[in-house]
C-alpha cells in the first residue's frame, strides 16, 4: 500500500489542484458506492443527470439499512429513473471489524421511506461490488473516480484486493468525516464511525481525496421552499423526490430545528460537476481507529506536525443556492 503522495507505478495521475480532471470535454467516469438512503438517492439522481459525469456502475454497502435493503433501494431508484442499464452489485454486508448499527430514525425501516418507488426492474449482478468495480476500472479508457457515500468498507476491500488498480483511480470523492462536530457520536460522522478501519485504509491509500464532511454538508440544506420548487419543477420525479425529502426532513427538524435536511451525499457528486461549488482546504487527514470516545473521527493536521503530506481537499463551504439549483435541474431533466 502506498504512502500518501507516493507515485504509484502505472499511468501518471493528472493532478491539478488536487482534483484530477478528465480530458477537456470528456465526461468523468465514476463508480457510485452507496447505502440508499435518501441523500444517496439524490446523489444517484444528480450523477445520472449531468453530462460532466458518466456513471459506470453503482455498488452498495450496508449502512443506512442492511445490505439487502440498500441494494434494493439502489435498484428501485435506477428503475424509477429509467436507468436499469446501470450495473448494480452488492458489497459488504457489515464493516471490516465493527458490529453493524443502523440509524433507522434518519431513513426509516426500508432505508428509503417517504415515497412509492417501483420494485426493481432487474436484479443486482451476480458479481460482488469489488469484482464489478475492478472490472469497470480495468475496462475504462482513462482514470476512474470513486464516489463513496456510505461506510467505506467496499472501497477498502477493493484497494486491498486490487492494489495495482489504485493507479487507475483518479480520485475518491467521498461523503464522510467532520473537522467539527459528529452526528453519530460527538466526535464522528456516521460513514466513518461505522467502519473506521476501512476509512483509515482509504485515507492512507495515496489517492487524492475530496472529502465532503459535515463541515460542508450541514450547510447543504434543502429547505422547505427548495423542496416545493423541486416538486414543481420535475413532474413525477419531482413529486417522488419531494416525498423522499419531506420524510428526510422530519428527523432533522426534530433534532436540529432545521427547515430542511442536509443532502450530504449529493455534495460529493456536485463538487465533481462544478469544482468551484465547494470551498476546500488542502489538509492531511487521518482517521482514529483506537479511541473509545473518538472512534472514526477525522483528525486534520493543518500544520503538518505529523510530517505526513496533505491527502485531502476538505470541503468547508458551499454555494448552497447553486447546489439547490443543480438538484432542481436534475429532477427537471428526468421530469
Ligand atoms: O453522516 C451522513 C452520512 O450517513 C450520509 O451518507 C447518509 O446517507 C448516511 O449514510
Ligand atoms: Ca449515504
Amino acid at each position: 500500500m502506498t504512502g500518501a503522495g507516493e507515485i504509484v507505478a502505472g499511468e501518471p495521475r493528472p493532478i491539478a489542484g488536487g482534483q484530477p480532471r478528465p480530458a477537456a470535454g470528456e465526461p468523468r467516469p465514476v463508480v457510485l458506492d452507496c447505502d440508499p438512503g435518501h441523500d444517496d438517492a439524490l446523489a444517484i439522481l444528480l450523477a445520472l443527470a449531468r453530462p460532466e459525469l458518466r456513471v459506470l456502475a453503482v455498488t452498495t454497502v450496508a449502512g443506512n439499512a442492511p445490505l439487502e435493503r440498500t441494494t434494493r433501494n439502489a435498484l428501485r431508484v435506477l428503475t424509477f429513473l429509467g436507468r436499469s442499464d446501470v450495473p448494480v452489485a452488492a458489497g459488504a454486508e457489515r464493516p471490516l471489524l465493527r458490529a453493524p448499527w443502523v440509524p433507522v430514525e434518519f431513513h426509516g425501516e426500508s432505508g428509503l421511506d417517504g415515497a412509492d418507488l417501483p420494485e426493481p426492474a432487474v436484479p443486482a449482478l451476480g458479481e460482488d461490488a469489488i469484482e464489478l468495480t475492478a472490472r469497470v476500472v480495468r475496462e475504462a479508457a482513462g482514470l476512474v473516480t470513486l464516489v463513496p457515500t456510505g461506510p467505506l468498507t467496499n472501497i477498502a476491500l477493493f484497494l486491498r484486493a486490487h492494489p495495482r488498480l489504485a493507479a487507475r483511480i483518479a480520485a475518491i470523492s467521498l461523503m464522510g468525516g467532520s473537522l467539527g462536530e459528529g452526528n453519530t457520536t460527538a466526535a464522528a460522522e456516521f460513514n466513518l464511525w461505522a467502519d473506521p478501519e476501512a476509512a483509515a485504509i482509504v485515507f492512507e491509500a495515496g489517492i487524492p481525496i475530496l472529502m465532503s464532511g459535515l463541515d460542508v454538508t450541514h450547510q447543504a440544506l434543502m429547505r422547505s421552499a427548495d423542496i416545493t420548487r423541486l416538486e414543481a419543477a420535475g413532474g413525477r420525479t419531482g413529486r417522488v423526490f419531494a416525498g423522499l425529502l419531506r420524510f428526510f426532513a422530519v428527523h432533522h427538524r426534530q433534532r436540529y430545528g432545521w427547515d430542511g435536511p442536509p443532502i450530504h451525499d449529493a455534495v460529493a457528486v456536485a463538487r465533481l460537476v462544478e469544482p468551484g461549488l465547494v470551498t476546500s482546504r488542502r489538509l492531511r487527514v487521518d482517521v482514529e481507529t483506537t479511541g473509545e470516545l473518538t472512534r472514526g473521527r477525522t483528525v486534520a493536521d493543518p500544520e503538518g506536525l505529523s510530517g505526513r503530506p496533505p491527502n485531502a481537499d476538505v470541503g468547508v463551504a458551499i454555494d448552497r443556492q447553486r447546489f439547490v439549483d443543480l438538484l432542481v435541474e436534475a429532477v427537471a431533466a428526468f421530469g
